[in-house]
């Protein structure tokens, strides 16, 4: 069995103290529901699928996954269980069936060649570069052959100003594993763990930087 790696546990707004406000920040300052929303036409989730949101934090993208496709069958995954509460409760309040599980992402309990989709936003950045590397492995395991994976997180900056930007969240989630992003490490990253036809597909620009939408196909 693979050992842990080194990662200190980054919360969904830095501090376990700003959870509560979370949905109240990201959807009044990061253009939510555009780069969201750009992110499920991209994933293309059929009827039936198999959808994993990985680190789903409040529940915004399953949620808005299952309205959008309600004949796929979406899990929410994270690590923190206050969120977690949080995510539960905005279902319910929408009416609709996600099921969300405790865990963290380079030890998920799905078993091999298991969903059609993984989608993850604002999560890579979270996490050292060895846990990246571990949670891009998983995902690898836990993914069908020929199933894709579509994350949207920062990105290469995409002028001096998004770079400029850039480090809030730099400040509020640690430069080290922010850096990995910005550099643009995240296409080799998937590359590492196996996976083909790995692309940015879109980016926007935000008020925190330069957004990146990536997708990559497990092989068949
Ligand atoms: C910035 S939030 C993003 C939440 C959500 N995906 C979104 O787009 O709004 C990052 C999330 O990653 C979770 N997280 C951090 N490290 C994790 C890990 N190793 N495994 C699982 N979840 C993790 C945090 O609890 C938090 O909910």
């Amino acid at each position: 069995m693979q050992q842990p790696p080194k990662s200190k546990y980054v919360p969904a707004l830095g501090f376990h103290w700003l959870t509560p406000y979370y949905d109240a920040v990201v959807g009044s300052t990061t253009r939510e529901r555009i780069f969201k929303q750009a992110l499920i036409k991209q994933a293309r989730i059929e009827p039936g699928h198999q959808v994993l949101d990985l680190a789903c934090g409040t529940g915004t993208l399953a949620i808005w996954i299952k309205q959008n496709q309600p004949q796929a069958n979406v899990t929410g995954v994270d690590g923190d269980p206050v969120i977690l509460s949080i995510a539960s409760r905005k279902s319910q309040k929408a009416n609709v069936s996600v099921k969300f599980d405790r865990a963290l992402s380079y030890n998920l309990p799905y078993p091999e060649e298991h969903f059609d989709r993984v989608v993850s936003s604002l999560f890579f950045h979270h996490l050292s570069w060895e846990a990246k590397e571990q949670t891009a492995q998983e995902l690898f395991r836990i993914l069908k052959p020929g199933a894709e994976l579509h994350v949207a997180d920062w990105g290469r900056a995409s002028n001096a100003l998004m770079r400029g930007l850039f480090l809030f969240i730099q400040l509020l989630d640690g430069f080290k594993n922010t850096q990995d992003n910005v550099s643009g490490k995240l296409i080799e990253l998937f590359e590492q763990a196996g996976f083909v036809q790995v692309s940015q597909r879109q980016t926007f620009s935000t008020i925190y930087g330069t957004l990146a939408l990536y997708s990559a196909v497990k092989p068949s």
